[in-house]
């Protein structure tokens, strides 16, 4: 018996994740180191040594993530041709930050972007959230239940971190950073992929707040101001996220069929430019191949990838053609990495406010 007339024999290829917007947006306020050590025990010298920061941008009171969120997701839809969102079918923001426990950001997100409609959830894989937001995203491409998302990555760690922390305080910023895909082929620029995505639940004291949650619910008289900030320790992280980072690479590179020497720029996580640096060693990548941001904003937690991406697409440094690795660590323990290779794109708007001095 033969099928030939119920069907086309051969299954058809399944549609990969192709990048085909870019954009990021950080707040106008600027808080530098000498502005820190104002009020914290700190100074210059020892933030930039210890962690490459010179500055970082900061939400004004009142602003929350989803303010972040629109104009980065705004940004990415303007370089990806998306007039009025026009056929956007998900909006996905990756976020330790969210508005509120409860519901999630996206929704608002998209529907103050023009796309009431499509399909809107968050993410929460701490500063890995953009990696597992950016295999979420191609899933829901490959799986055919999208043919265009929109993936934000925003953070605002300026609310949940204690101003008078010294420790955490000095390492994060606001910000956001956004990418659009599409439906393409796996052989076109921009196509994502292969990913490599990992987790340690075991340590997941080592990056917490507390309380907030339905292990420790906020209560008024049971909560000490320590369960509701961010806590975080800052030398074991160092450590893991080296290895992790480093494994996670390795990984993908060796999935894809890719030499470290094929990789024109690594773009991390923008945890602390000690640890990139490392990580780019241990991978005898050399660092001038390191894309940093880190140095005028800071750890914007889940922004940080596209907000370094978006602000390397702006000064011109992607060019098309250009192979990139991706690669996070962050909360969870969480991991990721993925490789893609850099498509043609109009050049995006700066995430920085014109005429604002961006190393002061
Ligand atoms: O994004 C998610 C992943 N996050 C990360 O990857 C962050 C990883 N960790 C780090 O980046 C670093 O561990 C930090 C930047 C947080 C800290 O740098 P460190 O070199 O590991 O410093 P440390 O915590 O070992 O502290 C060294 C000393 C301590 O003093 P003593 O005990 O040696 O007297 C601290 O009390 O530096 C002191 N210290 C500071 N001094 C001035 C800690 N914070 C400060 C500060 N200013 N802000």
């Amino acid at each position: 018996m033969s099928y030939a007339a119920v069907g086309p024999a051969v299954p058809a290829v399944p549609p990969a994740a192709v990048l085909c917007g870019v954009g990021a947006w950080v707040p106008p306020r600027v808080v530098t180191n000498d502005e820190l050590a104002i009020r914290l025990d700190t100074d210059d010298t020892w933030i930039r040594t210890r962690t490459g920061i010179r500055a970082r941008h900061v939400l004004e009171p009142g602003q929350a993530t989803s303010d972040l969120a629109v104009e980065a997701g705004r940004r990415a839809l303007a370089c990806a041709g998306i007039v009025a969102g026009e056929g956007v079918d998900a909006v996905v923001v990756a976020t330790t930050t969210p508005d509120r426990t409860c519901p999630g950001t996206a929704p608002l997100v998209a529907a103050r972007l023009g796309l009431t409609g499509a399909a809107a959830f968050d993410v929460a894989a701490v500063c890995t959230g953009f990696v597992y937001g950016l295999a979420t995203a191609a899933g829901l491409i490959t799986a055919g239940v999208a043919r265009r998302v929109l993936l934000i990555g925003a953070d605002a760690y300026s609310t949940i971190v204690d101003p008078l922390d010294r420790a955490n305080a000095i390492i994060f910023g606001d910000g956001a950073g956004a990418v659009v895909l599409r439906a393409g082929n796996a052989d076109e620029p921009g196509a994502v992929g292969p990913f490599d995505l990992g987790s340690d639940g075991a340590h997941e004291d080592m990056i917490m707040v507390a309380a907030g949650g339905s292990r420790q619910p906020v209560t008024l008289d049971g909560t000490s101001r320590t369960d509701r900030h961010f806590a975080m320790r800052g030398k074991e992280v160092y450590r893991h996220a080296v290895t992790r980072m480093t494994e996670s690479a390795r990984t993908v590179l060796s999935k894809a069929g890719w030499k470290t020497d094929d990789v024109d720029h690594f773009v991390p996580h923008q945890a602390n430019l000690r640890i990139l640096c490392s990580v780019a060693d241990d991978l005898e990548l050399p660092r001038e191949r390191c894309v940093t941001h880190v140095e005028s904003v800071g750890n914007t937690g889940a922004a940080s990838i596209p907000l370094a991406l978006a602000d390397a697409a702006a000064r011109r440094t992607l060019t098309p053609g250009d192979r990139l690795l991706l690669t996070a660590f962050g909360g969870g323990l969480t991991w990721g990495s993925c490789l893609l290779t850099w498509p043609t794109l109009p050049t995006p708007a700066p995430p920085h406010h014109q005429g604002e001095h961006r190393t002061p």
